[in-house]
């Protein structure tokens, strides 16, 4: 049976370019809201015996999750053989500790609400810091896929002497992987968030790459201090201006804006829609649901 695809709203783009990648359909998906701002959900197209993936880029989740899972339940009820979901960004995976007396850990928290909604989970680099896999939350087939290599090869295209340069010290082993693939020499500064909306960044010594390109590479763009404060220690170091390669746009509007003011280029994916989507990873999520989607795992 061909697998069928439901995308959640605005993600319609991402699933029409997986529904050509994997020869599959997009379902007819009704969802709206009752006057008392309850969620109506009809899934229109049957999905009786077919696999079904669900795709919901889960930036501002807490509005998202629950005509998510009314849509996933009603495509079980309705004879889906099984139920999976394709979140290219996975949110919640940032509370991954408790901090302060009394906080919750969402992180723990959500994994165990979307493993008791889907059969299988798919994403793309998710933000792991002290989980080491989401298997250590997540109770499902959880797999995730790395845009490493669509990153190293937006830049290997575009980029003319390129330097790669992570934000921290966590991002070297990936930024490493990039530089290595798209032949450049790579560096990684230091980071320490003051807050949300403050850190600070040193750099080891920038003089013997001045007549590079810098290219920052990062998972996340989400205010965009990290970036911003990057930017301002490569200029004092006398390097050109950075472009930014980034896997997710989690940044707002006012971030965005702030980041066009400041004259930095941004590329990202389209695993969240944004004016700055570059880079498809439509080719890599493919692969793998077509998998996921018939039970197989992709780690076996
Ligand atoms: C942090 O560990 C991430 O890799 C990003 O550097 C961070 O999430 C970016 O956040 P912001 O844009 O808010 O500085």
């Amino acid at each position: 049976m061909k697998l069928l695809l439901i995308a959640m709203p605005g993600d319609e783009a991402l699933a029409a370019r997986l529904a050509t990648d994997l020869d599959a359909t997009v379902a007819e998906l009704e969802l709206r809201r009752f006057p008392d701002q309850e969620t109506y959900v009809r899934i229109k197209t049957p999905v009786r015996d077919h696999s079904v993936a669900i795709v919901c880029s889960l930036k501002h989740p807490d509005g998202k999750f629950l005509p998510l899972a009314f849509t996933a339940a009603a495509a079980r009820d309705l004879g889906a053989t099984r139920v999976g979901l394709v979140a290219p960004y996975l949110s919640y995976l940032r509370q991954d500790k408790r901090f302060r007396d009394g906080e919750a850990i969402t992180s723990v928290y959500f994994a165990r609400l979307i493993s008791d909604t889907f059969d299988w989970l798919l994403t793309v680099d998710p933000h792991l810091h002290r989980f080491h896999d989401l298997g250590d939350i997540y109770r499902l087939e959880a797999a995730n896929v790395h845009a490493a290599p669509l990153l190293a090869n937006w830049i290997k295209a575009n980029i003319d002497y390129p330097l790669v340069i992570g934000p921290d010290a966590e991002s070297e082993q990936w930024v490493s992987a990039v530089a290595a693939r798209a032949d450049a020499p790579h560096l990684v500064l230091t980071k320490e968030r003051l807050g949300d909306r403050n850190v600070r960044i040193t750099a080891p010594d920038l003089t013997p790459y001045r007549d590079r390109q810098p290219v920052l590479v990062d998972d996340i763009v989400s205010s965009g201090h990290t970036i911003i404060e990057a930017a301002r220690l490569l200029a004092a170091a006398g390097l050109p201006r950075p472009i930014v390669v980034a896997v997710h746009a989690v940044l707002n509007d006012e971030a965005y804006a702030t980041l066009q003011e400041v004259g930095l280029r941004l590329v990202t994916t389209n695993t969240i829609p944004h004016a700055t989507n570059g880079i498809n990873a439509s080719p890599i999520l493919a692969e793998a649901i077509a998998r996921l989607s018939y039970g197989k795992s992709l780690t076996r």
